[in-house]
């Protein structure tokens, strides 16, 4: 009996907190993935949450993460080029030339790795290569953390979102935590998939195509993020000033190769290529139709594709339905 009173003792309890805890939560913007997506994964001691996201978002766009105060992440990954930047190499402290393209950070929640050469294992890892790198922030996280001591906005936001000071935890983890919701599932294809909008004569043409054995286009951009994650040679160039792969492996074998990039919002992320040397989605399916050059370590379905000038337009007006406004215009995102 006296179990069984405890028990009931103890589900009161439970539902009073429960009650309780409801009332307290304010208004949280909705970042679940569409029905066409997967779950995203969060860390175990990262799980989302408003007040990690809310801190997250404002160290992204803090200058006070940059050396001399003049440029934050935003500055490279802006929501009108979906996350990305227009330049072909993206400019750092005090002007300086980044050595690759800055890449759309659309959907980074699902990727194993990041950076064209996989070198980080996590989003909470990759925050550290922005702010030490020489040609981006040129800094360091436990003197920004040292910079923002006496702020007492962040450190209240900090208090609430991991319960400790703003330090180097709390800084990769908050940024990381923004990261994993800039999730884009709503492009003019995604509705199609979705049932919910058709696609015109011509995109649904390039679609084929896309996927067809003629262009191999869709075993590396592979899936509903359009990217198998490998790491593949697509005969950009014949010489690479760029290690690609091997700057991580060591291996030959991985020289001049790169991690397929997702081609999502592809539209608004030009200039193209790891280098940006591809300026147009025009000059990106021209270097597929030609076969690009030879090199070692290309992949061999990087040949001559023998496409039509009606059928690369159809291709191009494909790529144009993985656009979606709604993922470029949303306020949440924006320094705001
Ligand atoms: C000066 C421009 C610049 C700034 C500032 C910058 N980035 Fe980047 N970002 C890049 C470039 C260039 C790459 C590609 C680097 C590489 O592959 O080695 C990149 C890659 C990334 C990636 C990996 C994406 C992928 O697909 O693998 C993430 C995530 C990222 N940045 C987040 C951030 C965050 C967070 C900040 C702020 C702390 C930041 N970036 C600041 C230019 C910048
Ligand atoms: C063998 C694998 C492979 C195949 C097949 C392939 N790609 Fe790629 N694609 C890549 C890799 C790797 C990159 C990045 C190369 C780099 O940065 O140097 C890339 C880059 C791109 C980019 C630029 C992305 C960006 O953000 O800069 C576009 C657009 C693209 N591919 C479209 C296509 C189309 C269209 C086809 C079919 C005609 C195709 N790809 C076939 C591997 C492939």
């Amino acid at each position: 009996m006296k179990t069984l009173i405890n028990i009931l003792f103890s589900f009161t309890l439970l539902f009073l907190l429960s009650c309780e805890k409801k009332e307290e939560v304010t208004y949280e913007p909705n970042f679940a993935p569409p029905s066409n997506f997967p779950a995203i994964k969060y860390p175990e001691d990262n799980a989302y949450n408003y007040s990690r996201w809310k801190l997250g978002k404002k160290l992204f766009y803090e200058n006070a993460l940059s050396r001399n105060q003049t440029i934050n992440c935003g500055s490279c990954h802006q929501t009108k080029f979906a996350m990305a930047d227009n330049q072909a190499l993206s400019l750092g402290v005090d002007g300086a030339v980044g050595f690759r393209n800055a890449p759309t950070l659309t959907n980074v929640a699902y990727q194993p790795y990041y950076n064209f050469d996989g070198g980080n294992q996590t989003l909470e890892m990759q925050v550290l290569v922005p702010i030490q790198e020489h040609v981006e922030f040129d800094f360091n996280i436990i003197e920004i953390a040292k910079r923002l001591a006496d702020n007492s906005t962040y450190q209240n936001m900090s208090k609430e979102a991991y319960n400790r000071e703003l330090d180097y935890y709390v800084i990769t983890r908050a940024l990381a935590n923004f990261e994993r919701t800039l999730i884009s599932g709503n492009s003019k294809y995604d509705k199609y998939t979705r049932e919910e909008t058709p696609l015109t004569a011509e995109e649904l043409r390039g679609l084929n195509l896309f996927t067809s054995t003629k262009t191999n286009c869709n075993t590396c951009h592979a899936g509903f993020n359009f990217t198998s994650y490998a790491f593949e040679n697509n005969g950009l160039c014949k010489e690479y000033s760029d290690e690609g792969r091997a700057r991580v492996t060591k291996l030959d074998t991985d020289k001049a190769r790169f991690k397929v990039p997702t081609l999502r919002n592809i539209e608004k992320t030009a200039p193209y290529m790891h280098d940006g040397s591809k300026a147009t989605l025009y000059d990106v399916v021209s270097h597929y139709n030609s076969g690009g050059n030879n090199h070692v370590n290309k992949n061999n379905l990087i040949v001559p594709l023998g496409l039509t000038q009606d059928e690369m337009n159809d291709l191009i007006a494909f790529l144009k339905t993985l656009s979606d406004e709604s993922f470029i215009s949303n306020p949440l995102f924006k320094n705001n």
